[in-house]
Formats: C-alpha cells, structure tokens, sequence
C-alpha cells in the first residue's frame, strides 16, 4: 500500500488529479477558532524539589513547553471552504463518501453550505465525537465534543461495511444478560473516544492531531482494502496512518512545511518533489 505526501495548498494540488479517483475524503480543516493553533508538550526537568514522582522515586518537575502552531483565523470561512469542498467532491468516485471534521463553532454554517454544494439528501450522518479530556469551565458547560458530517456521492449506493463495525461495552451491562454483556454492542451516532493528549503514545507534537482510533472506524467502515483515500487537510497525517494499518492507498496536502515534517517522520515515506 502506498501513501503520498504533497506540500502546497490543497486547492491546487487536489486539481491535478483526475475526477472520481478516490473513494473516501477525510477534511479536517482549521475550525476558524480566531486563535493560533499550538501543541504543548509536557517536559519533566530532574529536579529533587520536584511534585512528579518517577522511576526509583526520582523526582520532576514538570511544565508546558510550545510546539509548532498554526493560524486559524479566516474572515470569511466559507470563501475558504466551499471550493475545497467542491474540489474533494469531484475527486470522489460515484460511491464515495465524504467527511467532514468540525467544531461547535462553525458546524452550523458549513453544514448549510455543505448541502448547498453537494445536495441535503446525500447528507447521512451528523457523528457526534465526545471526549471527557481536560479543563472544566465553571463559567458554562465544557465543550467536550467534535461534529463529523458525512456526504455520500450516491445516497442509494455507498460503502457501509456493517460487518467492519467494531463493538463497543454496554452502559448497563446487568440490564441485558452476561452473553450480550461480552460481545458489547455497536455505537450509535456519538463515538465516544478520548482526545491524543499531551502524554499520549500516538502524539506527534502536531496541534489538532486527531485520535487514530476514530479515523480507523472511519476508514474501515466506509472504505475496502486497496481503496485510495484523501486527506487535503492532512496536518500529522493521522489519515495515512489509518490507511497504512488498514491496506488503503492514501494521498496526504499539507500547506505546512512543518506538517509535511511531521507526517514523514511518522508514516516513513519522503514528500513528493
Ligand atoms: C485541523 S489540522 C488537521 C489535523 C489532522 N487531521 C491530524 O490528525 O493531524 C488542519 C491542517 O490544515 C492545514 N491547512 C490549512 N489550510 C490549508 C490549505 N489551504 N492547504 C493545505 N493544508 C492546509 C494546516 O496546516 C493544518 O495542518
């Protein structure tokens, strides 16, 4: 399986390929938050004063160092957006789908140009990601939670591959007997998962990395071995990754070229000249 890396702005580079040439389209974009974008990392310092306790009882002291970042302020966010998403949608193949990563900020407005662009009735899902990570506002209730809407080309004929669909604990296993209990059941529309934090194994350094473990669900679901996906938005390149694991071809943009860094580090492969 092979995966590549293209630095540029997406618009341009998603033009050179043919039309109907993928079959799945992940675009996570800058949500328009009106704040940079930036990883922290934690690092512990030796240090015998120090509140962190680690191996043979050493102590650390630990604080938040900066990572790269990016801007993420657009006056006018769907100027930006739309001709992307018309772009991912000409590349998608007449049984693709595509997905769409948002936050609660802008979800709203680009849902409306979404089915302006691509039609209401081939809008199938509004997945709800829910996390339980982090600070606790006390001033309204946290917003723990990313919106993923997805477009299939064909509303009648797309790949949802049931038999992919991983299981999940029940809520109240003693409600529906120890044999239901074991095998768990599947999720619904809101997928619990918890955020790549800041400690995390899957942590690239790259701010906004999502969770492999969501585009997983997504590429094996809606998708089939050697099937060619698409991320322009690519930031660390968590889509590829999932394509590698999985046996599916995948073309990464980046405008970065700190992002471009990261994703050849992480998936092993050289950007293309
Ligand atoms: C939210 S992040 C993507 C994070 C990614 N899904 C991951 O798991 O690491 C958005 C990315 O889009 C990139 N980006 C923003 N505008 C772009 C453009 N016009 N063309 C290509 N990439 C762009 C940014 O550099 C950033 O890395």
């Amino acid at each position: 399986m092979a995966v590549q890396i293209h630095l540029g702005d997406n618009l341009d580079v998603m033009r050179r390929f043919s039309t109907g040439s993928f079959h799945l389209a992940y675009l996570d974009p800058p949500f328009n938050t009106g704040r940079r974008q930036a990883a922290t990392r934690i690092r512990g310092t030796p240090d015998p004063d120090g509140t962190r306790v680690g191996f043979r009882g050493r102590r650390y002291r630990t604080e938040r160092v900066s990572g790269p970042s990016f801007e993420d302020t657009f006056d006018d966010y769907p100027a930006f957006l739309g001709p992307r998403l018309e772009e991912a949608w000409r590349l998608l193949d007449p049984s693709g789908s595509l997905f769409l990563q948002l936050d609660w900020r802008e979800v709203h407005h680009v849902k409306v140009l979404a089915d302006a662009l691509f039609g209401r009735r081939r809008f199938l899902n509004e997945i709800i990601w829910a996390w339980d990570y982090g600070g606790r506002s006390r001033r309204r209730w946290p917003a723990k939670h990313g919106n993923i809407l997805w477009y299939a080309k064909n509303p009648r004929k797309y790949t949802f591959r049931a038999e992919e669909v991983d299981r999940i604990p029940y809520m109240a296993p003693e409600l529906v007997g120890a044999e239901k209990a074991a095998r768990g059941k599947s999720p619904t529309d809101t997928w619990w998962h918890t955020i790549v934090g800041p400690t995390s194994r899957e942590r690239t350094g790259w701010p906004t990395q999502k969770p492999l473990g969501i585009l997983e669900r997504i590429v094996r679901v809606h998708s089939a071995p050697g099937d060619r996906l698409l991320d322009p938005f690519a930031g660390s390149g968590t889509l590829g990754e999932a394509a590698l694991r999985l046996g599916r071809d995948a073309v990464l943009v980046d405008c970065d070229p700190r992002a471009v860094q990261v994703m050849e580090r992480r998936l092993g492969v050289s950007a293309c000249p």
